[in-house]
C-alpha cells in the first residue's frame, strides 16, 4: 500500500452504523443470540454464542488486568447476585430505584417519563400520536426472587439491581484480611437485574446484564483529588481501545439527574446512532453506602487510621460500566462496509482492537489440494492455538477466507503457500490495512503474540 492510501484508511469518514447491522452479524456470525428464541424470546435478555463469548471474555480479563492486576491499592472479589433483602432496604434501591412511566391513553404505548421531550412533558402528550398521556406512575426496577421451599415461610429478596452492593458488604472482610490502608479500591465484575420497562436497542438496555465496578475508598479530604484521578483514568481506557475517538466524551449530571447516592457524577458517553448515551458511570457516592449499611446492619464500619487514630466513615469513588455496553459500543466502533478494491461486493470488515479480538490468527494453506500445504499449515495452526485463539480454514479461495475473517475482526491471517516448501516463510496479512509481510515458521507465534496480547 502506498502513502496516499495509508493516508486515506486513517482518515476516512465511517458513517454511524445502524444497530440492525450489528444485531444480524452477531447472529449470523455467532457472538450473540435471542434468549429463549425458539419460545419466542424474552424481551432485553440475549445469549452469547461461540465468538461473543471469546469477545467477551478478552474485555473482562483487560479490565481486570488495567484495574486489579497492575494497581497495587486494588484487589478483586467476586460476590453472590443474591444478598440479604435488608441490603436493598440500606441502598435505598427499595425506595428510589423507580421509573416514572406514564401511558398513552389513545395509542396505548408506554414510556419513561424523563425520556420524553420538554414539549410533551408539559402538554402531557404522546410523542407518537399526540394522544393524551396517563398520570405518572412509579415503577421498581428490582427483580423479586424467594429464598426457601416451605411455602409460607420464604423470604422475599431480590436479584442484585447493582453488582457494586456486594462490594459494600465485603469492605470490611477485605480490609480485614488484606491489611490494606485507606485509600484503596475493590473491584468486581457480575451480573445485574433490573426490570427495565423499556428494555431495547439490542444490549444496550437489558434486563440481565453484567457491570464492571471499582468502589475507592478515599479519606474525605482527599475526594476530590481521586475523583479526577478516576474520572482521567477511565476515560483514558476507553479511549484506548475506539477507533473513532472524537465520539467519546465526558458530561456532568445535572443536579435532577442524579442517582439518589450520588452527590455528583460525571458519565463516560459515546455517540452511535442512538446519539450520545452513557457507557460508564463515576460517581462520587461520598458516605452514603458505608453510613447506611452500619446503621442497617448495626455494625461498626468506620476506619480508624493506623498513624493518626483518626476515626471515620471512608468516601466512596464509583466508576461503574458495562460489560454488554462496552461490547456493543466497540462493535458499533469496529464496523465498516468498505468498498472492495476489486470493484466486487463491499469489504465488512471489524476493526476492534487485537487485544479484544475473539480470534486473533487465521491459518491458511493456499490450497486444499496440496497434502504438503496442508500439514504445514495444521502443525502451525496446533502451535498457535495453545497460546492464542486461532482458526484453521481451508475452504473456498483465500479472498473469501480473508473476507470471512475480516467480518469477524480477525486482526491476521496466516498463509502458507508455495514459497513456505522451499524458504519456510509464510504471508502475514494484517486485517485493517491488508498489508502483507513475509516471516519466517518460528517467528510467527512471537509476532502475533507481540502485537494481540496487552501483557506481551
Ligand atoms: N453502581 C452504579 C450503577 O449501577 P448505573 O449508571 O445504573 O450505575 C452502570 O449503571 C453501568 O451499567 C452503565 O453505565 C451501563 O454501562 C450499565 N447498565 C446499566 N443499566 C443497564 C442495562 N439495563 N443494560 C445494560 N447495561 C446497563
Amino acid at each position: 500500500m502506498t502513502q496516499t492510501e495509508e493516508q486515506e484508511v486513517a482518515v476516512r469518514e465511517v458513517p454511524l452504523v445502524p444497530i440492525e447491522k450489528i444485531v444480524s452479524l452477531c447472529k449470523r456470525r455467532g457472538f450473540v443470540y435471542p434468549n429463549s428464541e425458539i419460545y419466542g424470546g424474552v424481551s432485553g435478555i440475549y445469549d452469547f454464542g461461540p465468538l461473543g463469548v471469546e469477545l467477551r471474555n478478552n474485555i473482562r480479563r483487560y479490565w481486570w488486568w488495567s484495574m486489579v492486576q497492575t494497581n497495587d491499592n486494588i484487589l478483586g472479589i467476586e460476590g453472590n447476585i443474591i444478598t440479604h433483602p435488608r441490603v436493598w432496604e440500606a441502598s435505598g434501591h427499595v425506595e428510589n430505584f423507580v421509573d416514572i412511566l406514564v401511558d398513552c391513553k389513545q395509542c396505548k404505548r408506554r414510556f419513561r417519563r424523563d425520556h420524553l421531550p420538554e414539549e410533551n412533558q408539559q402538554q402531557n402528550k404522546c410523542p407518537e400520536c399526540g394522544g393524551e398521556l396517563t398520570e405518572p406512575r412509579r415503577f421498581n426496577l428490582m427483580m423479586e426472587t424467594y429464598i426457601g421451599v416451605v411455602e409460607g415461610d420464604k423470604m422475599k429478596t431480590y436479584l442484585r439491581g447493582e453488582a457494586c452492593q456486594n462490594i459494600y458488604l465485603d469492605y470490611d472482610n477485605v480490609l480485614k484480611s488484606s491489611r490494606m490502608q485507606i485509600p484503596f479500591g475493590i473491584c468486581q465484575i457480575g451480573k445485574a437485574f433490573r426490570n427495565e420497562v423499556t428494555p431495547g436497542n439490542f444490549l444496550f438496555r437489558q434486563r440481565e446484564f453484567e457491570q464492571w465496578d471499582l468502589q475507592f475508598f478515599v479519606h474525605p479530604s482527599e475526594m476530590a483529588k481521586w475523583f479526577e484521578y478516576w474520572k482521567e483514568f477511565r476515560f483514558a481506557w476507553y479511549q484506548g481501545l475506539i477507533n473513532h475517538k472524537d465520539r467519546l466524551r465526558l458530561r456532568a449530571h445535572a443536579p435532577d439527574e442524579l442517582a439518589h447516592y450520588a452527590k455528583q457524577a460525571f458519565d463516560i458517553e459515546y455517540r452511535t446512532i442512538l446519539g450520545w448515551q452513557e457507557w460508564e458511570g463515576i460517581h462520587w457516592r461520598q458516605d452514603w453506602d458505608l453510613s447506611r449499611h452500619s446503621q442497617y446492619s448495626g455494625q461498626d464500619l468506620s476506619y480508624t487510621d493506623p498513624e493518626t487514630k483518626e476515626r471515620y466513615i471512608p468516601w466512596i469513588v464509583e466508576t461503574s460500566g458495562g460489560v454488554d455496553r462496552t461490547f456493543l459500543n466497540l462493535l458499533l466502533d469496529a464496523y465498516e462496509e468498505e468498498p472492495d478494491p476489486s470493484g466486487k461486493e463491499a469489504r465488512t470488515v471489524l476493526r476492534l482492537h487485537p487485544w479484544i479480538a475473539p480470534v486473533k490468527v487465521a491459518v491458511l494453506p493456499l490450497q486444499k489440494n496440496k497434502p504438503e500445504l496442508l500439514e504445514t499449515a495444521k502443525n502451525l495452526y496446533k502451535q498457535l492455538q495453545r497460546v492464542m485463539v486461532a482458526q484453521y480454514d481451508d475452504i473456498a479461495n483465500i479472498g473469501r477466507r480473508y473476507r470471512r475473517q475480516d467480518e469477524i475482526g480477525t486482526p491476521f491471517c496466516v498463509t502458507i503457500d508455495f514459497q513456505t516448501l522451499d524458504d519456510q516463510t509464510v504471508t502475514i496479512r494484517e486485517r485493517d490495512g491488508m498489508t502483507q509481510v513475509r516471516v519466517h515458521l518460528n517467528e510467527v507465534k512471537p509476532y502475533l503474540l507481540e502485537r494481540v496480547t496487552w501483557n506481551a
